[in-house]
């Protein structure tokens, strides 16, 4: 979301006395670091978590909390009752690797995964330029492990989908991101940890799909 957006989406919370829940994960991901909504928050209305699990190890599972401290001070006992809390060892494990970097290399670190997916969202748009031209759009992706697509031609994508999935390529439905889970053509590729060659492999293969529903040759 542009900063811009944010600050209307604020603006809406405000008029009609909202929370906001900021799930934001992939925040650090981005090459232009855009003001959080937690940082536009006069209110108290903000609610912000956050997670190591795009940054320094998926498997922790630990995340982090931000926001008025009646309201997070509820989630932290809420969670304490629900599951006891995250894994001790998972916390100690990250504790240690943040308090041995610091704050400047712990900002370092952030910056160079940053620039790592930026190359690989690089070589994936490249494989897409090559291609999908004419058979989808897409705006690129400006940050993050995910680039969205629009497949033209068709109204939905589930059967797009189907048959990526029946030749070993997975992508998300966009359906599933929907507020009304409506079918439309949108997919979702992650280009997190593929090689150059799954890449072009998969990318060539929706190439393939789009023309046989559409009856391309
Ligand atoms: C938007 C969003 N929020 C939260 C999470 C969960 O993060 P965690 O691994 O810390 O549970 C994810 C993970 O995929 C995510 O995409």
């Amino acid at each position: 979301m542009t900063e811009q957006r944010k600050r209307d989406i604020y603006n809406i919370a405000r008029e009609f006395d909202i929370l906001i829940l900021e799930d934001d994960p992939y925040y650090f991901l981005q090459s232009t670091l855009v003001p959080s909504l937690l940082s536009m928050d006069t209110d108290g209305r903000v609610i912000r978590t956050d997670s190591f699990s795009k940054t320094l190890s998926p498997g922790c599972r630990l995340g982090f909390t931000f926001g008025p401290k009646q309201i997070v001070d509820k989630l932290a006992h809420n969670q304490h009752l629900e599951s006891g809390g995250p894994s001790a060892i998972s916390q100690m494990l990250i504790y240690k690797v943040v308090e041995a970097w610091g704050y400047d290399k712990y900002l370092d670190h952030l910056a160079k995964i940053a620039s790592f997916y930026k190359q690989r969202s690089d070589v994936l748009v490249s494989y897409m330029d090559k291609y999908l031209t004419g058979l989808c759009e897409w705006t690129r992706a400006t940050g993050g492990m995910f680039q969205w697509v629009t497949l033209l031609g068709v109204d939905k994508s589930e059967p797009v989908v189907d048959r990526l999935m029946k030749s070993g390529v997975f992508v998300m439905d966009g359906f599933i991101f929907s507020v009304e889970r409506t079918s439309r053509p949108n997919i979702r590729l992650s280009f997190a940890c593929v090689s150059d060659d799954q890449m072009a492999k998969a990318v060539s293969t929706l190439a393939d799909v789009l023309k046989e529903i559409r009856g391309i040759e």
